[in-house]
């Protein structure tokens, strides 16, 4: 699997998504990878307003493209003060506006590993439908060149077809 920055993961032919809490690597598994639902650290009121009125469920029967992004961020980044990152992330990043604009296109997931020591800091989940694709490359690619990118140092992009 191809990184975007960093070490790459080996290559797989599927990936299985599970719920709960695998500690061992299933049989012909090459990597597991965890992360955790939380609270959310960045949104304002309004903002989540908007999220709430425009986020898609998972599991659209259409949305049979997915992309799996996980995201590891710098020490320099975990060591700035939360309303520094708050800036960085959306004053000047955009990073929740810019999102909205793709909303209902694409449905997302966001998972966090790096309270818990995980390769990854963050594992981003996105479904899409076909139609759409050319669009959250777009979405994919806007973010990239952000402020907020400056501070990831291991990036991955798998993309899978159900
Ligand atoms: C589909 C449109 C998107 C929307 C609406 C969106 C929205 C959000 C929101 C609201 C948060 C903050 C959660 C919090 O307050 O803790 C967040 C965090 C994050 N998103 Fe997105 N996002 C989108 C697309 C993406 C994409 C395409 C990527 C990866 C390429 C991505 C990567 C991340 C990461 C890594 C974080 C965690 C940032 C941190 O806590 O430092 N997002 N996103």
């Amino acid at each position: 699997m191809d990184a975007v920055q960093g070490q790459p993961l080996a290559n797989v032919r599927a990936i299985d998504v599970v719920d709960g809490h695998p500690e061992t690597l299933p049989d012909g598994a090459l990597w597991l990878l965890k992360g955790i639902t939380s609270f959310e650290r960045y949104v304002y009121h309004v903002e989540r307003e908007e999220l709430l009125s425009k986020q898609p469920a998972l599991k659209r029967p259409e949305a049979s493209y997915a992309a799996l992004i996980p995201v590891k961020k710098s020490s320099e980044w975990w060591q700035l003060p939360h309303d520094t990152r708050r800036v960085i992330f959306e004053t000047r990043s955009g990073h929740i506006k810019t999102g909205l604009k793709y909303m209902p296109a694409v449905a997302r997931r966001l998972h966090h590993g790096y309270d818990s020591e995980e390769e990854f800091d963050f594992l981003t989940w996105f479904e899409f439908a076909p139609e759409h694709s050319d669009a959250f490359d777009e979405l994919v690619w806007t973010l990239r060149q952000s402020e907020e990118w400056c501070y990831v140092e291991r990036e991955v992009d798998i993309r899978l077809i159900r």
